[in-house]
């Protein structure tokens, strides 16, 4: 039996559980690969916490996106020990790893259990270090999947050594800072104290998060194997790094055009952007309409991601530097993306009204909310983006071709800023700098002079970028070489 073309499951088919980290950036690549995994008659279960699988059926039409894979997607909820109201944002958002220890974990196991058909495979987030342990207690063999890129888990993983040669912790002040770190292979040379991700900023080396993270990533090396969404062209010296630590590595990205291109190739005429999406807020498409009417290259988006919390004051600079260098901008203001007070835990939904009003020249800038990010950066009026650094988003902008300004936040940013801007030089870091001249200073730099060798660069890597998931790529190999694996632990 067939339904549109392809195969129903039969009791032979793998049965694979995928479990990505309770956040957007994790489940829009994880969400890809189990599209991916279904495109090649896979069975996949995809487990999401309750609070999320939630959102994910209120905004995005996932269902419709999945109904093609007739009995070979579900989907389904688990608790992730977290109240409801807690924000799940910022620094907050770490809580997660705490609560899902204790109150997740021993629902999966229960889970793993129950599941019909059992299970072959799980394919979990590797920056959890439990599904590996329970899984393993049940005789399932797990893969690791890494959301963020080569260079981060690279640099998690080689945080035991940074402190063992006292490189760790950072001792002085802004000057030490500057530092070069050296213990890093592959990174010597350009990767510095501010550019380690940001958890290695405080003292507190054996603060729980640090240790966690850094656990987690070694326990890659026990996995199955490891997927990561990167590929050679990009991540390849740091990726021979780490092939010599874990069994199987498997660079399939980048995933998002991995999947467009498996899915135009099927249904050439469909323009797949909007039916892959898997927001977690319900997207506003109106700034398309506005883009449509500014010229080519002349608009700078600005979007800081789904878990950045900023402070009002960090707000007011970035504004005043945009309207001081009298770019376009298209500014995105996620709902709780504000610190409400300075020292205030809480946050707001609310873009600085004032600024807006006091500003004449609103033709030239729109702010929004959540908005079809893909589409956005595809987008011809589009010349530039100052982004927070998150994977996705890194990557995303790539296969776009469009150069980048860096401010990152947190986590695994301050490393794919410095690989942006020093390794692949696709953009501007600002990290460390966030104040109006800076701001109006880089602007100026990438929407002006440096645009042409900018831009030549980035349309390079967003052609390697296609390549690689294109028929006989790299990405394209290893994915076929995961799918035979995946086949082989059918039991
Ligand atoms: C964070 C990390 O920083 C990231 O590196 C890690 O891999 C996952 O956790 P996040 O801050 O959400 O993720 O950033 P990013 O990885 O860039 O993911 C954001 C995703 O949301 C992107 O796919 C982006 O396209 C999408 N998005 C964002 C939208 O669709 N619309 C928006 O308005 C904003």
């Amino acid at each position: 039996t067939e339904s549109d073309g392809r195969p129903l499951p039969t009791t032979t088919t793998p049965h694979v559980l995928i479990f990505p980290f309770p956040a957007q950036g994790h489940i829009t690549s994880m969400l890809n690969l189990a599209e991916l995994l279904c495109l090649s008659n896979l069975r996949v279960t995809f487990l999401n916490s309750d609070y999320n699988h939630r959102r994910l059926l209120q905004f995005t039409s996932v269902q419709s996106r999945f109904a093609v894979y007739p009995e070979l997607f579900y989907m389904l909820g688990i608790a992730d020990g977290l109240p409801i109201d807690h924000p799940r944002s910022g620094e907050q958002i770490l809580d997660l790893f705490e609560s899902m220890r204790s109150v997740t974990k021993p629902l999966f196991k229960d889970l793993l259990l129950s599941i019909r058909p059992p299970l072959d495979c799980v394919i979990s987030d590797g920056g959890l270090d439990f599904p590996l342990d329970v899984a393993g207690e049940v005789g399932i063999p797990v893969v690791h999947f890494r959301t963020i890129g080569a260079s981060c888990f690279w640099t998690y993983f080689c945080i035991p050594d940074l402190i063992e040669a006292g490189e760790l912790p950072i001792q002085g002040g802004e000057e030490e800072m500057d530092r070069l770190i050296t213990k890093v292979p592959g990174a010597e040379g350009f990767l510095r104290c501010r550019d380690l991700p940001s958890l290695c900023r405080g003292r507190d080396l054996y603060h729980p998060y640090l240790q966690g993270m850094v656990s987690a990533t070694r326990l890659s090396s026990k996995a199955y194997a490891l997927i990561l969404n990167t590929f050679p062209d990009l991540e390849g010296p740091i990726l021979t790094q780490i092939n010599s630590h874990c069994h199987k590595i498997y660079p399939i990205g980048p995933i998002h055009e991995h999947l467009r291109t498996k899915l135009k190739k099927l249904k050439p005429t469909q323009e797949s952007s909007s039916s892959s999406s898997s927001s977690l807020w319900e997207e506003d498409r109106t700034c398309l309409g506005w883009l449509n009417g500014q010229p080519p290259k002349s608009v700078l988006y600005v979007n800081f991601g789904s878990i950045t919390v900023m402070k009002a004051e960090d707000i007011i600079e970035i504004w005043h530097g945009l309207i001081n260098s009298k770019q376009r901008f298209l500014w995105v203001m996620r709902q709780g993306s504000v610190v409400a007070e300075l020292g205030s835990n809480s946050s707001t939904s609310t873009f600085p009204e004032e600024l807006v009003k006091e500003y004449p020249g609103e033709e030239h800038m729109v702010v929004s909310g959540w908005v079809p990010q893909k589409e956005v950066l595809d987008h011809g009026a589009v010349g530039g983006f100052l982004t927070h650094s998150g994977w996705n988003s890194t990557l995303e902008t790539i296969v776009a071709g469009v150069p980048m300004i860096c401010l990152p936040y947190f986590a695994d940013q301050q490393v794919n800023s410095r690989f942006t801007s020093e390794v692949w030089k696709l953009g501007l870091d600002m990290k460390d700098a966030c104040e109006r001249k800076v701001v109006e200073k880089v602007v100026t730099e990438l929407m002006g002079e440096r645009r042409e060798e900018l831009g030549s660069r980035a349309a390079r890597m967003a052609e390697l970028a296609r390549r690689s998931v294109g028929l006989d790529g790299s990405s394209d190999r290893n994915l076929e070489a995961l799918i035979e694996d995946i086949r082989s632990m059918r039991r």
